[in-house]
């Protein structure tokens, strides 16, 4: 139905537009009664064979909300009942911030891609926090990864700062982590994933972690356009620092392939174009490593044959966020089916 109907209707709109237009729809749709288990029964795929305990924390199915549509942690609830096993909000800042001026997003139609340069257009993190206390422990609670980032005009230097604000902000509020320090819409923000200050800047955030009665589980989110030898270094920063596993990837910078009109906007490239180096970056971290520690896969996954490709890879767990928009909400459904026949 989503492809059939929904999607050509919505396509035909301007993208950040249509992105509003369906937050305010999924929030009218589960607040008519009885609709949200109407939604679960839906999309939801409940096995106990899907359950995956990874980083210490027992996730429901593997498959998530990576970063970037949820920023501001306003509708985790309702993108959960979509059959998603975590969502990660964010990424966060400490103080909010516009982001880039419109037009920023960008629909590759002919690649089933996306660039955007929306650059952390986020209410900050105090916000969210008050959102996020909408998800007590217990029954009904969502898995959330809280990534977080740096205000556009802090500069690198004080980096650490921003990332610990928004870290302990967040600390009681989120399930794990992520240092973002991977997006290419920050200005400089990705000189931080060199050795020197990324290992200083983990391991700010990994001794705050540890010095807490319960740590938890801290990832690095890192980009496909990084080399061999950075890679390696990534490993190394991961032992050293202890953190508990990495993402891969964020967006790239690559524009390698592209037949769209829009192709040559400046930003981050997602979706089926980035699949393969996605992939790429996962098998090698994960031979490298010796599967040392966990590794969420995404980056163009638009069909369960995508992610499996991913998890076979190395990734113990997946996220989606361009095919969740070329392919709706029964991407999520394909896949965890597709992990149960094996
Ligand atoms: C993103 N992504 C992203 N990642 C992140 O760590 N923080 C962020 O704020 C955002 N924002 C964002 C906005 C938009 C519009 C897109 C399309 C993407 C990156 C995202 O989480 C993911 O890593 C990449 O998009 C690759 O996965 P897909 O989209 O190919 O499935």
């Amino acid at each position: 139905m989503y492809k059939a109907l929904i999607r050509p209707l919505l396509f035909r709109f301007d993208p950040e537009k249509i992105h509003h237009f369906t937050f305010s729809s999924l929030r009218f749709l589960n607040a008519i009664p009885g609709m949200p288990s109407i939604i679960k029964t839906a999309y939801n795929l409940n096995d106990p064979r899907l359950e995956r305990e990874v980083f210490g924390l027992k996730f429901k199915n593997p498959v998530g909300l990576a970063a970037g549509m949820d920023k501001d942690a306003a509708l985790y609830k309702q993108l959960s009942n979509l059959g998603f096993g975590f969502i990660e909000i964010g990424t966060l800042t400490p103080k909010p911030q516009e982001g880039n001026p419109k037009k920023r997003l960008f629909r590759l139609r002919k690649d089933s891609a996306i660039i955007n340069r929306m650059g952390f257009n986020n209410g900050g993190v105090k916000a969210a926090v008050e959102r996020l206390k909408q998800n007590p422990e217990g029954k009904g609670h969502v898995l959330i990864g809280g990534n977080i980032g740096k205000n556009k005009l802090t500069p690198n230097e004080e980096a650490v700062n921003d990332y610990i604000i928004c870290f302990d902000e967040l600390f009681n509020y989120v399930d794990y982590f992520v240092v973002n320090v991977s997006s290419p819409n920050t200005p400089n923000l990705r000189e931080l994933q060199d050795k020197e200050p990324l290992t200083k800047l983990l391991q700010t955030l990994q001794d705050k972690n540890t010095a807490r009665p319960k740590p938890k589980p801290i990832l690095l989110k890192i980009a496909p356009d990084l080399t061999d030898e950075q890679l390696l270094d990534i490993i190394d920063i991961v032992k050293t620092t202890q953190i508990a596993g990495v993402i891969a990837t964020n967006t790239t910078i690559s524009r390698e392939g592209l037949q769209s009109e829009d192709k040559n906007e400046a930003g981050g490239l997602s979706g089926k174009p980035l699949a393969k180096r996605a992939t790429e970056v996962i098998r090698f971290l994960s031979e490298k490593s010796n599967k040392a520690f966990p590794i969420i896969g995404v980056g163009g996954i638009h069909s369960a044959d995508d992610a499996i490709e991913k998890l076979e890879a190395g990734a113990s767990l997946v996220q989606l966020y361009t095919g969740f928009i070329y392919e709706g909400p029964q991407l999520i459904k394909d896949i965890n089916e597709r992990i149960l026949e094996g």
